[in-house]
């Protein structure tokens, strides 16, 4: 299967998972661990906003940081800049937060509600130039399939 069958696949999952389910924590728990599954990432989980910082979420991977302010780190940026953001070489990021050393590329998508990012996906890789355009499109709509908070 090609990148884009798998997502098809990973879209349908996800949205059988979470649909019927209104906890914000058990379908980000269950979108990440089926993302993460589906490709065998490094780290796939979400931040969540809390006034000026995002906060760790569900995710699956090693240990992560807890708290990332406004336009910090690729993540912070990604809120700021109200994007998604690909990495594909975190060290040419500049401000990039390494949560783990082992991390090389990065795909951040922002989720909205109401016009306003609460939150945001996060995907880390230890190969370089993982994600790309397909990554991008498909993440887009899967966070759209279930509200965060
Ligand atoms: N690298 C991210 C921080 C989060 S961890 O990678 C899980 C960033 O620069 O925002």
């Amino acid at each position: 299967m090609n990148k884009e069958n798998r997502y098809e696949e990973l879209y349908r999952q996800i949205r059988s998972v979470v649909e019927g389910e209104s906890d914000a924590v058990a379908n980000m728990a269950n979108t990440a661990a089926l993302i993460h599954e589906t490709f065998g990432f490094w780290w796939t989980g979400f931040y969540i906003v809390k006034g000026e910082q995002l906060v760790l979420g569900p995710f699956q991977g090693p240990v992560a940081c807890t708290r990332i302010p406004f336009a910090k780190g690729v993540c912070g940026t990604a809120w700021a800049r109200r994007e998604s953001i690909v990495v594909p070489d975190v060290e040419e990021f500049p401000g990039h937060i390494a949560c783990s050393s082992l991390s090389r590329s990065e795909i951040v998508v922002p989720i909205f509600m109401s016009g306003e990012v609460i939150g945001v996906l996060d995907i880390d890789s230890k190969e370089l130039s993982t994600f790309d355009e397909t990554d991008r499109i498909w993440l887009e709509r899967i966070v759209t399939l279930f509200e965060i908070v």
